[in-house]
């Protein structure tokens, strides 16, 4: 057993505000430093940051049961409730069941089909030339699909409302390194007020989505909830799940295909390899889920950009017991950090790790690459149950938007991280939109 390296603190605290102001050049630094495991404290938290494969997979899949989610998302309960994202233990296990045949292979193909329209349906407002910010466009598109998918329900209307709910929960979130944070959450403060308004409007959105969904046809995901009712799911928890599955089922999609549009806005090269794919695919029609396998380079530009931009950009667990990842003892209510945005861009892993090659993803490298070094949907028993309908949406979405459009960065627009639940752009992404000539039958 070797003693763990930590990075050097000069200041008591000083790591934290580091982490606090930018976790992701912080992360970086110390994995840089430190190698596969570095040992170090933020505040009073014990901190393990795991950035090799092997240990990562310890602790994901071996170790699975000897950890809870960390106080990140323990603290999000206060939105998402014991929804499955947030519950551990039986409940986890009873609502995974519960909700997975919702994500069965012929569900999602049953998805994926109205993808393509609602994607025109977006598409059909812009106009050549014009200014938006993708990010918002990408949010509100991905917001009433897996509305549509999963509770057969119609939010358009609601999306700045609840882009507003987001943004005032993300606030409050961003406590998480806050020692304060339980004494914040109590005071009288304008975030607090804020925080509570938008749970209340999220509710009446959910809330109203249920009262729709009871008449819903058999096999949609609501009605399964809603059958479970008298077995001990609560309605309480039907809401839980909902809020989860809606929250946990449209940011992550639409900012892996912010940054993808980002990227291939810097990319000409790419981005004709692109249009040169649809063309040829598509042949000027819309693409349909039976088109997913053929649009390999469009699934490669999807992966190489959640590489560079993962939208979860860490993982975090708290060990229950005394656990042993990689010959080391790790103690109780330790922290264990995982980081795809650090393994992402590993240069052992990844040659030139910051540039943009989609093309990297041959078999070949796929099949040497090791399990966990690349890790865009997490692992193990808590792995995404929405990985599928993420790659169908996120492949049918881009095809379906590049073969009419392009987009340039509007010039000026600054372009930077913001590391929060999510992997967001900071100032949003404001892009000038750029009508493609018709394909062969459009
Ligand atoms: C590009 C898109 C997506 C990314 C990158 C992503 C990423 C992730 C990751 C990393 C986790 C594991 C978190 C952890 O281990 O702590 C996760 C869990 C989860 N994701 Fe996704 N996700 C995406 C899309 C979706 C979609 C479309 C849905 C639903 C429609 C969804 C629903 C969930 C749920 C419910 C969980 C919790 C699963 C459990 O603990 O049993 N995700 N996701």
């Amino acid at each position: 057993m070797q003693r763990l390296p930590g990075p050097t603190e000069k200041v008591p605290g000083a790591l934290l505000l580091e982490f606090r102001r930018d976790p992701l050049v912080t992360l970086m630094r110390i994995s840089g430093q430190c190698g596969g495991m570095a040992r170090f404290r933020l505040g009073f938290q014990r901190v393990y940051l795991l950035s090799k494969p092997e240990y990562i997979a310890d602790a994901l899949v071996r170790h699975n049961n000897d950890m809870v989610k960390s106080r990140g998302l323990r603290m999000a309960k206060n939105v998402l409730g014991e929804g499955l994202l947030t519950s551990e233990g039986d409940l986890h296990d009873r609502q995974r069941r519960l909700v997975q045949p919702a994500f069965r292979h012929e569900r999602i193909a049953s998805y994926a089909a109205m993808m393509p329209g609602r994607a025109r349906s977006m598409t059909e407002r812009w106009r050549d030339g014009e200014v938006v910010d993708i990010h918002k466009e990408m949010m509100g598109l991905t917001m009433g699909i897996v509305a549509k998918a999963l509770f057969g329900a119609e939010v358009e209307s609601e999306a700045e409302e609840v882009a507003e709910s987001l943004e005032a929960f993300l606030k409050n979130f961003n406590r998480v390194t806050n020692p304060l944070a339980s004494l914040l959450e109590r005071l009288p403060l304008p975030s607090n007020r804020r925080f509570r308004r938008g749970k209340e409007r999220l509710d009446a959105l959910i809330y109203r989505v249920i009262r729709e969904g009871e008449g819903k046809p058999e096999g949609s995901l609501l009605s399964a909830l809603v059958a479970a009712r008298g077995d001990g799911t609560t309605d309480l928890q039907i809401r839980d799940e909902m809020v989860t599955l809606f929250l946990a089922g449209h940011e992550t999609t639409a900012n892996a295909l912010t940054w993808g549009w980002y990227l291939l806005s810097q990319n000409p090269r790419a981005e004709a390899r692109l249009h040169e794919e649809l063309d040829s695919v598509l042949d000027g029609r819309l693409p349909e889920p039976d088109d997913v396998p053929r649009l390999g380079y469009t699934a490669k530009v999807l992966t190489e950009s959640m590489r560079l931009y993962p939208p979860a950009w860490v993982v975090g667990r708290q060990t229950l017991r005394e656990t042993e990842i990689g010959g080391h003892r790790i103690p109780a209510k330790s922290l264990l950090l995982m980081s795809q945005y650090v393994m992402h861009h590993d240069p052992k892993h990844f040659p030139d790790p910051e540039r943009f090659d989609p093309d990297r993803w041959t078999p070949e490298m796929k099949a040497s690459l090791p399990r966990f070094a690349y890790f865009p949907f997490g692992g193990g028993p808590r792995a995404c149950i929405g990985e599928s309908f993420a790659w169908s949406e996120g492949i049918l979405l881009m095809a379906t938007i590049a073969r009419d459009w392009r987009m340039s960065l509007l010039p000026g627009h600054r372009v930077a991280l913001l590391p929060r639940l999510t992997l967001r752009p900071r100032y949003g992404m404001k892009m000038v939109l750029g009508r493609r000539p018709p394909g062969p039958q459009s």
